[in-house]
């Protein structure tokens, strides 16, 4: 798919049918989180793929806005180094090159913000000097174009100066 086009028609995905997302997919999705940039090159993160429904429902219950999340097929807990400054910021950018990734495969997913990082540590047991920075879940979606969201248009937020 070109750039673009992954770019402009990647929506959050909060439906998911039940079929399993192949291993070799989300590898391919995290292949592509580790392109992104980092701060140094240091890529202060890891990943955790939870294919337990159970987990699964375990982790979106410490979410409350991501119970959609809990019907995901899989989900990919993106874990930062606490002692990095810029370790949400390079998440962050990482996050995005997965959800265009996904997008290519047909993949759907939806950050989710509202986590109780917390708890979701405990759960997956992190170590000492880790925290989780979201979890993605992810699964084939079903998408209605209502909830087609309302993108600002450039001419309303972009000033040149000259
Ligand atoms: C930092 C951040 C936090 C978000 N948290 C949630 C969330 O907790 N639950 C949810 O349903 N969507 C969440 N979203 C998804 C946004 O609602 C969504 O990206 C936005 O409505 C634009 O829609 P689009 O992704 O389809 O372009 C989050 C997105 C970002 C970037």
């Amino acid at each position: 798919m070109e750039l673009k086009k992954a770019i402009f028609e990647r929506r959050s995905i909060r439906q998911f049918k039940p079929k399993l997302v192949e291993r070799s997919k989300l590898i391919e999705i995290i292949k592509a989180g580790l392109q992104a940039p980092s701060s140094d090159n240091l890529q202060p993160y890891r990943f955790i793929v939870i294919l337990n429904k159970k987990a699964i429902e375990k982790i979106f219950s410490f979410a409350p806005w991501g119970q959609f999340a809990a019907n995901a097929p899989s989900a990919v807990a993106i874990v930062i180094e606490k002692d990095n400054k810029w370790a949400e910021t390079d998440a962050a950018l990482l996050t995005e090159n997965m959800l265009l990734r996904a997008w290519e495969l047909g993949i759907g997913s939806c950050f989710v913000g509202e986590i109780n990082k917390e708890s979701v540590g405990k759960f997956l047991g992190l170590r000492e000097n880790e925290e989780i920075f979201t979890v993605l879940p992810f699964g084939y979606g079903e998408y209605t174009s209502e909830l087609w969201p309302v993108k600002k248009k450039v001419e309303n937020c972009v000033e040149f100066v000259e």
